[in-house]
Formats: structure tokens, sequence, C-alpha cells
């Protein structure tokens, strides 16, 4: 009934968890069934009696983006035409993953947060990718459900939770940005999102915003993530770091950020009676799972 690409990714892992958990009917690709080519995605799906497509694959490097252009729009553009033209073909209802990379956000702090239909403008070569992607999506398939989503962070991938811990135990100084604030986004938070629009049977199609709610800065995520972190004990006592703000312009990356990026989940709440919960309570969820992890595994006890 509901085939999802991408289940080896960040976030597509934790659907592939909520997908078992309910005991729903379901396949899973990720590489082996490239969206960029059209054949290997009928060649897979074409006997399969499918009613819904999840699509968390994508070309995710934002920085190796803006050398990488053509593969990244091979990718985000015409890999998610593919997948729309085959959910036309079959009349399959879609949910495609995008990114708050699609506006510009160079407003300041405290600014009203992105609705879907404000005026986008990727300021980066993975935002005007995805944004490529969604304008496909809507070319070829009525039957659509496009998310932005923005700052994911899930127990299996790579994401800025983990980069902090890593350097808390590397690092007795670490600099972190202060001038660019979004909403931090639990992957299991959205994956349960993903759940109810396909246990609703939803046909309130279009564009969604979902994140979790509260605004903060990197700096201040950090932070966040350092003292809920030394509470569990995932840093060690006698560890103590400093972290400190800096400027954007002090960091520089290979792609432009948007500096204030926050998504109005107004609609998504309303259209899915949906309640999200803040960030740090997230964040402490996250922690939480992860250190029980760490327990199982140091125990030999397998989840
Ligand atoms: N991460 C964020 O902060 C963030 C923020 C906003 C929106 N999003 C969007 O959310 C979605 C999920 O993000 P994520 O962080 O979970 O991504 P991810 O961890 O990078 O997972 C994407 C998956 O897609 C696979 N993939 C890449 N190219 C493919 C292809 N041609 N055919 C089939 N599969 C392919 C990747 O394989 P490889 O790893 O082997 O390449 C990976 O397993 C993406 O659409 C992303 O743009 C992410």
């Amino acid at each position: 009934m509901i085939w999802l690409i991408g289940n080896k990714g960040m976030l597509g892992n934790d659907v592939e968890k909520f997908l078992k958990e309910r005991g729903l009917t379901y396949w899973v690709s990720d590489k082996e069934v490239d969206i960029g080519d059209y054949k290997a995605l009928e060649k897979f799906g074409k006997d399969k009696k499918i009613k819904w497509i999840i699509n968390c694959s994508g070309y995710t490097k934002v920085d190796k983006a803006e050398e990488e252009i053509d593969e990244a729009f091979r990718i985000n553009k015409n890999g998610v035409r593919n997948i729309a033209l085959f959910s036309a073909k079959k009349q399959i209802r879609l949910i495609h993953i995008s990114t708050d990379y699609v506006f510009d956000g160079q407003q300041e702090r405290g600014a009203v947060a992105y609705k879907e239909d404000d005026k986008t403008n990727p300021i980066n070569i993975y935002g005007k990718s995805k944004l490529a992607g969604e304008e496909e999506i809507k070319k070829a398939l009525k039957e659509n459900f496009i998310i932005r989503t923005a700052w994911l962070c899930g127990l299996q991938g790579n994401n800025f939770i983990y980069t902090m811990l890593r350097l808390f135990k590397e690092r007795d100084v670490v600099k972190v940005v202060e001038d660019q604030w979004g909403s931090p986004t639990y992957t299991m938070d959205l994956a349960g999102a993903i759940l109810k629009i396909i246990e609703d049977d939803s046909v309130s199609c279009g564009v969604y915003h979902f994140t979790n709610e509260g605004v903060t800065s990197w700096y201040e995520f950090s932070r966040t993530i350092y003292k809920k972190a030394k509470k569990l004990g995932l840093i060690e006592d006698n560890k103590k770091v400093d972290i400190q703000p800096i400027k954007t312009k002090d960091y520089p990356t290979a792609a432009r950020r948007p500096r204030y990026s926050v998504l109005s989940k107004e609609k998504i709440k309303r259209e899915l009676d949906l309640k999200i919960r803040n960030w740090d309570e997230s964040l402490k969820d996250f922690l939480n799972s992860l250190k029980e992890e760490r327990e199982c595994l140091e125990s030999g006890v397998k989840k």
C-alpha cells in the first residue's frame, strides 16, 4: 500500500519505524532504485498496489551542492519529477519532503513566520533544486502533499546534535553561529505527522510547513544541547566546555544560509488536527533515546 523512498536516510529511518510499529504494509527503496532513472522507478513499482508514496530521499549535501549542481538537480528536480509522473500514472498520493531553504530568510529576528504561499526565493543551489522539485510535483500531480521542514535531527543520521556532542567531547571551546534563527525538527515528530496524513486518508493536498514549535539560534540550540546532555550524563562530569557565539561572517560556508527561516505551522495544525511539541521538549526526548540506545549497546542488549 505504501512505498517509502529513501528509507536509509535520517528521516526515512524513523518513518519506517512508524510504518513497522503500526503494522502497515509497505515497500522500501533507497539509492538502489535511483529516482533519477524513471525506468528504475517504474520497474520497482509497476506490479505493486501502491496508494501512497512517501519520498524521504534527496540530495541533501547543502555545501557540496554548490559544486555538484547537476547532481543536485538530477535528484531534487528530475528525480522528484519522475516520482510525481509515476504517481500520476498509477493514481498514487505523494508525500514529499521539502525545505525552508526555498525561502531567502533575509528577514530580521522576530519577523513573521513564513506561510506556505509566501514568496519563495532560494539563495543556494540546494534550495533552488528543492524548489524546482516542488514545481515539478505541482505540474505533474494533483494528489500531492509537499511538507517543508527545517533543521532536521534524527537518531540515525548526521545532524547538528551529534556534531555538537562530538565537539563537546573533543574541545574545550566550541564556537557556534548566533545570528541564524530557525526551528529544529525531531524526525520522529515529523514522521508522526506524515503517518497521520496516511492514517487519516487525507485528501487535503497542498503545501504544508512542519517543524517543532519555538525559535532558536544555532548558538542557543547548542547551549541547550550541552545543558541537557550534561544532566543526562552524555557528557562526562568533569568536562567543561566554553560555548562562544560567533557571527555567520566568521564561519564561512560554501552555501549561503537563510538568516531567519521560521515556518508557520498554522495550516498543518489546523488541517491535520496536530499538536506540535516545542523543540526543547523534543530535544529532551532525542537525548533520552540516545542515552537508552548507548546503555543498551554497553550492556549488550539488542533493542
Ligand atoms: N536534514 C535536514 O536538516 C533537512 C532540512 C529540511 C529538509 N530536509 C529534506 O528532508 C528530506 C530527508 O532529509 P534527510 O536529512 O533524512 O536526508 P538523508 O539522510 O540525506 O537521506 C536521503 C536518502 O536519499 C538517498 N538518495 C540519494 N540519492 C538518491 C537517489 N538518486 N535515489 C534514491 N535515493 C537517493 C540517500 O542515499 P545516500 O545517503 O547514499 O546519498 C539517503 O539514504 C530530504 O528531502 C531533505 O531535502 C532535510
